[in-house]
């Protein structure tokens, strides 16, 4: 990215405006928002079609100037973070579209930066009401500048084209093609395998009940209508940003086409989802590697965590300069800004007094100069991060400050970044009649339960979610006789999680 560091593609739990601020500018080829309707005097976010619509209608209707300045401000950041060659893709529908277009678009990207209002028509079954069936959602193109990224598009001809059509004749291979003649120039055969070039009107159908891509994230939308997107304005190796996530189509699609990419969701069960839909292609040959970013760090990772890695994270995340160097460092993993000591313990034993001695021989030896002014302007000459901190080193603590002059000052790892405990999971199995099963998980979380996933087909390597968003906790089954392992996962409503499994022998 612009700051140098190596990209890692990112999903990240949190309010997009906050988190579309840390990115920096110009370093993004391609942003799809697919943003909701929501509720301003509650916040709560309305999914599904039927409930989006009711809402909207109750309580929205008349606040659309707080929807727009809501959505305005979100924009602008995907303005800045946009490269001049990027584009945004807004999809809305007939609720927004009118303002979205005028308000926001043409506002911030510019009238002449509108390049398509790509219309997405489907099939399906509305209620009957006094009007026409709405049957398509709006999706606004606008490119950063003049010099944007495209890639003609084809898609197939229909069905009737071909022997369907006189101009059409078949080559002595089979394949069915028309002779295009342009004037001045000898006339030329067209094959109907070539496609036609896409237009502005995108006829695919939505996720059906059925649909093998279908995980059940309400507004979920179809892989193809995002591949469009992707194959048409972007390289390998671009970089492409969801800011609101959902239940990841944008960026499952973007990881197969070999794109960079970055999600943002503010639900827990959108990030979760999502990451469960890209795990599920980790042991695919091809699957890259991406980091999920949670407010609150879950404490047992975090003890287990090698120790150097842990000193450099914590160091970092205190706004230090990590020692990266290995071996002996006195125990010094790091320094402020202004070269002050820094060590850092990841025990879950209190840290003791005689950490704290030789703490105090290495920061006497590291600067002495520092160590010594330090020490006369009684400022502090070392900070000792841990997660406690036994009361003897404390005392020592004190003593230091009050007869010799040496702060040291403490920090709780807490203090620092915020984590918690895991939820803890036991998962219970039952014997039904006929090969059938009953799962039942009891999950306990201080922050309480979001929801649960279970993979019916565990192996040791990888959680595949085969039911991702369970609210119950409760799954019955029927295997094919033999071994099985069936493992859930609890995610809390912090986006920390616990697993449990079971192993089931099935017989006839
Ligand atoms: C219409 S859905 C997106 C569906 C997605 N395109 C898909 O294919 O699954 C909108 C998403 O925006 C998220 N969202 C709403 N406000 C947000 C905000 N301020 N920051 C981040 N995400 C937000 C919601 O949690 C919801 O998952």
């Amino acid at each position: 990215m612009a700051d140098g560091k190596e990209f890692i593609n990112k999903l990240i739990l949190g309010d997009n405006l906050v988190e579309l601020q840390k990115i920096p500018d110009e370093s993004v080829d391609l942003i799809y928002a697919d943003p909701p309707f929501f509720s301003n005097r509650t916040y709560e976010i309305i999914w599904g079609d039927d409930g989006e619509r009711r809402s909207f209608d109750d309580r929205f209707a008349g606040d659309i100037d707080v929807y727009l300045s809501w959505l305005i401000v979100r924009v602008r950041q995907m303005h800045r973070i946009l490269k001049d060659t990027g584009s945004i893709f807004l999809h809305c529908d007939w609720h927004a579209n009118a303002e979205i277009k005028i308000d926001v678009l043409n506002s911030i990207f510019g009238k002449n930066n509108f390049r398509n209002e790509i219309i997405w028509s489907y099939k399906r079954y509305t209620a009957k009401s006094k009007k026409f069936q709405s049957l398509h959602d709006t999706i606004f193109w606008y490119s950063k500048g003049k010099d944007y990224t495209f890639y003609d598009t084809r898609e197939d001809y229909g069905e009737k084209s071909g022997k369907m059509d006189s101009h059409y004749k078949q080559d002595e291979e089979g394949n069915w093609y028309r002779m295009q003649k342009r004037k001045g120039a000898e006339p030329y055969k067209i094959y109907l395998s070539e496609g036609k070039r896409l237009g502005d009107v995108w006829e695919l159908p939505i996720i059906n009940a059925s649909a093998k891509e279908r995980i059940g994230y309400p507004t979920q939308k179809p892989e193809a209508l995002l591949q469009r997107i992707i194959e048409a304005t972007t390289n390998e190796g671009d970089v492409v940003l969801d800011p609101f996530v959902g239940g990841g189509t944008t960026v499952a699609v973007a990881d197969r086409l070999n794109r960079k990419w970055i999600g943002i969701d503010q639900s827990v069960m959108a990030v979760k989802v999502t990451e469960l839909r890209l795990r599920k292609r980790q042991n695919e040959l091809f699957a890259k590697p991406f980091e999920v970013e949670i407010p609150t760090f879950d404490l047992s990772k975090l003890q287990k965590a090698e120790g150097k890695q842990f000193e450099i994270f914590i160091v970092d995340k205190y706004g230090g300069i990590p020692n990266l160097k290995g071996g002996k460092d006195l125990g010094i993993d790091g320094h402020t800004q202004y070269g002050t000591p820094i060590q850092v313990k990841k025990w879950n034993r209190p840290v003791g007094r005689d950490t704290l001695d030789s703490f105090i021989t290495a920061i006497s030896r590291d600067d002495k100069g520092l160590f010594e002014k330090n020490k006369k302007e009684g400022q502090i000459c070392g900070f000792i991060i841990g997660f406690d901190f036994s009361k003897d080193l404390k005392n020592e603590v004190a003593r230091l400050a009050n007869k010799e002059n040496i702060i040291i000052s403490l920090k709780y790892v807490k203090d620092i970044i915020p984590y918690d405990n895991p939820p803890q999971v036991t998962l219970s199995a039952e014997e039904l009649e006929n090969m059938k099963y009953r799962f039942e998980a009891y999950a306990e979380s201080k922050a309480g339960i979001d929801f649960y996933s279970w993979d019916f087909n565990h192996n040791e390597e990888v959680f595949r979610g085969d039911i991702t968003m369970d609210k119950t906790g409760v799954q019955e089954k029927k295997f094919p006789e033999g071994e099985h392992q069936v493992a859930v996962k609890a995610i809390d409503k912090q986006g920390l999680e616990g697993m449990d499994k079971v192993k089931i022998k099935v017989k006839k």
